[in-house]
C-alpha cells in the first residue's frame, strides 16, 4: 500500500472521470439517467449515492483503514446515523465527557426512543467492564476529550467489547487518521466531525463514518439512504480538498502547540496545562503507545485572580470562536462558550472551570501567536495590576 500522505492527496479512483480532470469533479445532478428501463445503472439518485461524495467516502475509508465510508451533513448527522442502527431497549456505554452535542442528542434524543445509556470515565477501564450489561451493544467515546484532552486507550477499550462480543466506536475527529486509526487498534466504528481538522479551514459542516466491516456498513448506508442526512456535492469537495492538507497542516499545528506550551509553562499566570504530550502522566503513557502526535488543541486554567475574560477579549490574533481544527488559531471559554449548556455543577465537576481556556492552534507563525497571547497577559497584568507571582516548581502542569 502507498504512504499515508501519498493516499491523502490522491483518495481512490473511483473511475468517474471521462476528461482527464485531477480532480474529482462537482457532480450536482440529483438525478441520472437510465439507458432503458431495465438498464443497470450505476448513479440513479444523489441522495443514495453522488460521484462526488462517494471519492470523499472512500478517501476516508482508506485512511481510517475500513470497509466503508459514509458522508454525513454534519458531524451530528454522522453520529445520529451511527446510533440509529440500534433497537429500542438496546444499551450503550458512553464517554463522561464526549462532546455536548452528542450527548444531548443521547439524553433528549435517543433515551426518548428508548436506547438506554450508562456514563463512565471510559479511562477506567473497570468501570467501563462493570458498566456492561445484557443487552449492551456497544461503547462510545473519544480518545481525547474536550476541553481537558484526557486520554483513553482504544486498544484497552477494543479488547473488553471484544470479550464482551460489543461493538467498539470511536469519535476521532481531534485525532484524524494522520495521528490514530481506531480500526487498527480493534475499534469497529468511527466517526468525524470534518468540520474540524479534516476540512481545516472553517468554512464546511460535515460528518464521516467508517466501519469496519461491510455488515456494518450496510447498516449505516439503510440510515444514510433511509433518513437522507447526506453531504452536499459542493461541501463533499471542500472536505476533500481540505484532507490533501492534513498531515502537513498538523504538523505545524502541533509543533505550535508545543511552542506555546513553552511559553505558557513559563507565565506566572498560568496554572495548568492540559495537553497529551505533557509528560509524566497516564494519559501521556497512552497517547505516546497509541498516537502518532499529541494533535493542536491544548487547553490551560489560569490563576485565580487572573481575568479569564478579559484575557480572551483582548486576544488580537487569535479569534474567539468555538470551533477547532482548522488553520487560524481560535480561542475559548469553554465554561461559557462551548460548554455553557451544560449546568454549573455538572462543569465544575468536570473540571471545566470559568479559569479554562482552550486554544485550538493554528498554523500561523508561532512567534506572532506567543505575541499576542503576551500582550493579552500583560494587559491583563496592567488592568489588575496584581499577577500572582508563583515560582514555576509550584506550578502544576497535567
Ligand atoms: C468531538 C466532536 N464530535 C462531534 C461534533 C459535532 O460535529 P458538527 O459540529 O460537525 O455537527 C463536534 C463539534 O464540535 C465535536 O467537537
Amino acid at each position: 500500500m502507498t504512504g499515508f500522505n501519498t493516499r491523502l492527496i490522491h483518495g481512490k479512483n473511483i473511475n468517474d472521470n471521462q476528461t482527464g480532470a485531477v480532480n474529482m469533479p462537482i457532480y450536482n445532478s440529483s438525478t441520472y439517467q437510465y439507458p432503458t428501463i431495465d438498464g443497470n445503472v450505476r448513479w440513479d439518485y444523489a441522495r443514495s449515492g453522488n460521484p462526488t461524495r462517494e471519492f470523499l467516502e472512500k478517501q476516508i475509508a482508506l485512511l481510517e483503514n475500513g470497509a466503508q465510508g459514509f458522508a454525513f451533513a454534519s458531524g451530528m448527522a454522522a453520529i445520529h446515523a451511527v446510533f440509529a442502527i440500534f433497537k429500542p431497549g438496546d444499551h450503550i456505554i458512553i464517554g463522561d465527557q464526549i462532546y455536548g452535542g452528542t450527548y444531548r442528542l443521547i439524553e433528549q434524543y435517543f433515551a426518548v426512543q428508548r436506547l438506554q445509556f450508562t456514563t463512565v470515565d471510559t479511562r477506567d477501564i473497570t468501570a467501563v467492564e462493570h458498566a456492561i450489561t445484557p443487552v449492551n451493544k456497544a461503547i462510545y467515546f473519544e480518545p481525547v476529550t474536550n476541553p481537558l484532552l484526557h486520554v483513553t486507550s482504544v486498544k484497552q477499550i477494543a479488547q473488553i467489547a471484544k470479550q464482551h462480543q460489543i461493538l467498539t466506536i470511536v469519535d476521532n475527529t481531534f485525532l484524524t487518521p494522520y495521528l490514530q486509526r481506531p480500526l487498527d487498534l480493534g475499534a469497529d466504528m468511527v466517526v468525524h466531525s470534518a468540520t474540524k481538522y479534516l476540512g481545516g479551514h472553517s468554512d464546511v459542516i460535515a460528518g464521516l463514518v467508517v466501519t469496519k466491516t461491510k455488515a456494518l456498513g450496510q447498516r449505516v448506508y439503510f440510515i444514510q439512504n433511509a433518513l437522507g442526512g447526506v453531504l452536499s456535492p459542493e461541501s463533499a469537495n471542500l472536505v476533500r480538498r481540505g484532507m490533501q492538507t492534513l498531515s502537513i497542516r498538523m504538523d505545524r499545528q502541533q509543533a505550535n502547540a508545543v511552542k506555546l506550551i513553552d511559553f505558557l509553562t513559563k507565565r506566572t499566570e498560568v496554572a495548568v496545562i492540559h495537553y497529551p504530550g505533557v509528560h509524566g502522566t497516564t494519559d501521556n503513557q497512552i497517547a505516546a503507545a497509541e498516537f502518532d502526535g499529541f494533535g493542536g488543541v491544548l487547553s490551560f486554567e489560569l490563576q485565580k485572580n487572573v481575568d479569564a475574560t478579559k484575557f480572551l477579549n483582548q486576544l488580537r490574533l487569535i479569534k474567539l470562536a468555538v470551533s477547532l481544527g482548522a488553520v487560524e488559531s481560535l480561542a475559548e471559554l469553554p465554561f461559557e462558550m462551548s460548554h455553557a449548556e451544560l449546568p454549573v455543577a455538572k462543569r465544575i465537576q468536570a473540571g471545566i472551570t470559568p479559569q479554562l481556556v482552550r486554544l485550538s492552534v493554528g498554523i500561523e507563525d508561532a512567534a506572532d501567536l506567543i505575541a499576542d497571547l503576551a500582550q493579552s497577559f500583560d494587559f491583563v497584568a496592567a488592568s489588575q495590576n496584581s499577577t500572582p507571582r508563583l515560582r514555576s516548581s509550584e506550578r502544576q502542569i497535567i
